[in-house]
């Protein structure tokens, strides 16, 4: 197994910044991750389990461990009951390529989540989702293993204990471990998922395929996205908050254009975009080389080499929102 020493994290990750890890390595196979393991027991060192690093904020410290980058590949759809495509990826797999590739194929399910960066083993990981579909409404089961045991597990939809932007695999233990195979369930019969308020015009002019809507989405990200080979960004810096429903409707009594999507009886999520942009007026807002950007006000954008610069923006904008609004917000991006 080839370990490297001193590898910087910048080049790891899409924010572009973060000191080095002390070790690293790459893994494509469970008897890679038993090396990886036994390597960290020898050294008495954490590991960090690393995808394409597009929701990642490495501090300028770097991380004093092990880094494993995973690089598990294969994708393999096989054509069940009820025109089901039970589609088995390797977590290494880039989401956007199998998104092109199941549209190729007519399997419906993933087109929304078109040009979302990342690999396919972040996707259960913060469920990701976007214009009205999340991973978990494909998801089947995720193989694993435990970085600290060794052992190997499928885990059901159920044991992923999927919410918005949450899963298992997000806890502590969870953090143990390492995705390697996700088997989605796609489906060869037209699906098209169209509540999203850019997406719902497509239905107007008649019948849609996959491929306008990976169209639609496309030209919609292209407005709201920076260029990630430009700057650097990590998509949505935080979560939409979700809040008591008695807070929402306070909230909307003081500003009745902001939108809510209700998430259950007792729980409302609130746009923190427009929060940012039309109550905090900091949509476009720069700090030396951080901000938010021009045309979405949750996407942080950076040009510079410092984590802490990235950090003292996301305090400046945490408190500015608890100041205006009292809502305390969480980041999506996980900071190592
Ligand atoms: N808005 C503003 N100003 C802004 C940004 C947004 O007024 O600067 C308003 C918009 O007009 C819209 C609402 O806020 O009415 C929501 O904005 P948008 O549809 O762009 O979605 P979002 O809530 O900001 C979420 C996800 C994105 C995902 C989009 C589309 C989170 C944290 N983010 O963003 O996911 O692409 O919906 O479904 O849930 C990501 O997680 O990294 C990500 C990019």
């Amino acid at each position: 197994m080839d370990i490297q020493e001193n590898v910087s994290l910048a080049e790891h990750t899409t924010l572009k910044v973060g000191g080095p890890a002390r070790y690293f390595t790459v893994v494509s196979s469970i008897a890679d991750l038993e090396s990886a393991r036994q390597f960290a027991l020898q050294k008495d060192v954490p590991i960090l389990v690393l995808g394409s690093g597009s929701n990642i904020l490495v501090r300028d410290a770097g991380f004093l461990g092990l880094v494993v980058k995973v690089e598990f590949f294969g994708r393999d759809y096989k054509i069940g009951n009820e025109n089901k495509v039970i589609s088995e990826l390797g977590s290494g797999e880039i989401l956007d390529e199998v998104v092109a590739q199941t549209v190729d194929f007519g399997y419906w399910g993933l087109e929304n989540l078109s040009h979302i960066p990342g690999t396919i083993g972040a996707t259960p990981v913060q469920n990701v989702g976007a214009y009205g579909v999340e991973i978990s409404d494909l998801l089947k089961s995720v193989s694993a293993f435990n970085i600290e045991t060794g052992e190997e597990k499928v885990f059901s939809r159920e044991e992923c204990q999927f919410a918005y932007r949450e899963s298992f695999f997000k806890s502590p233990e969870g953090r143990q471990w390492v995705i390697t195979v996700v088997t989605l369930e796609l489906s060869t019969l037209e699906k098209p998922s169209l509540a999203y308020k850019d997406l719902a015009a497509l239905s107007e002019s008649g019948a849609v395929s996959q491929s306008d809507i990976r169209a639609k989405v496309i030209e919609v990200r292209s407005q709201k996205f920076p260029d990630w080979n430009v700057v650097g960004t990590a998509g949505s810096f935080f979560k939409n908050p979700i809040v008591a429903t008695d807070i929402a409707d306070a909230l909307l009594a003081r500003y009745p254009e902001l939108p809510t999507y209700p998430v259950s009886p007792m729980e409302t999520k609130l746009s923190l975009g427009y929060i940012l942009d039309k109550i905090c007026d900091l949509k476009g807002y720069k700090t030396g080389e951080v901000g938010l950007f021009e045309n979405q006000a949750l996407v942080l954008v950076s040009t510079s080499s410092k984590s802490a610069e990235i950090e003292a923006l996301v305090k400046f904008v945490t408190d500015e929102v608890k100041e205006k609004t009292g809502l305390t917000i969480e980041q999506e991006v996980r900071t190592v």
